[in-house]
């Protein structure tokens, strides 16, 4: 059967778990990272999305790197950055502060894979991870309890020696009319 067309930066990503520590993060790719997340919608406008950065080398990347769980900590911190993704859970306390939107989640995956193509395009590889001390680095980064650290972004040039094949649920499981569970 032909492959239905995809966008080829989309049909080519895939979490990479080799980097090339020879490869360092400029500032215009990462702020281009930044900017895609950025621009990325958000119910009300709400944009309930903060990002921390650590380059490798820098303070904030050797505080990141021990938080991670020994599975992550295998290949991530190979990768030229390390970025976590926080999401608002709450109304913060100031009088400006920005709302809580129950959307708060979904924007912030959202930007992430704004970012996430965005790196593509810039010819980097990415993997998101759950796997790290959550706790911990919220703690160590200082960050406000109306705020959640909810994933980490590893992001370099990748090598593509340990390509393996992706695989995905049919479309049949996932795409419904009418009725949900009747394949569309
Ligand atoms: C929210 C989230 C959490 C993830 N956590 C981990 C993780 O802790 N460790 C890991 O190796 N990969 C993690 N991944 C990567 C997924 O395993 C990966 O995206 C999935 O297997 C599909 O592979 P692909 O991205 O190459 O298409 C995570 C991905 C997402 C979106």
């Amino acid at each position: 059967m032909v492959e239905p067309e995809v966008l080829p930066l989309l049909r080519d990503r895939r979490s990479v778990c080799e980097y090339d520590e020879a490869h360092d993060l400029g500032l215009d790719e990462l702020t281009s990272l930044l900017e895609a997340a950025r621009w990325a919608p958000s119910a009300g406008n709400s944009q309930p999305w903060a990002f921390l950065v650590g380059r490798r080398g820098d303070a904030a990347h050797q505080l990141f790197a021990p938080l991670l769980a020994p599975s992550v900590r295998r290949w991530a911190p190979a990768a030229s950055a390390l970025v976590f993704a926080l999401h608002q859970v709450a109304s913060g306390p100031e009088d400006d502060a920005t709302a809580y939107s129950d959307y708060a989640a979904y924007d912030l995956g959202q930007a992430v894979a704004h970012l996430t193509v965005q790196a593509a395009a810039l010819g980097l590889a990415t993997h998101q991870f759950a796997a790290f001390d959550h706790d911990g680095l919220a703690a160590a980064a200082g960050v406000p309890v109306h705020w959640s650290v909810t994933t980490g972004i590893a992001v370099g040039r990748g090598v593509t020696s340990e390509l393996v094949p992706r695989t995905r649920r049919p479309l049949t499981e996932i795409a419904y009319g009418a009725r949900f569970g009747t394949p569309l």
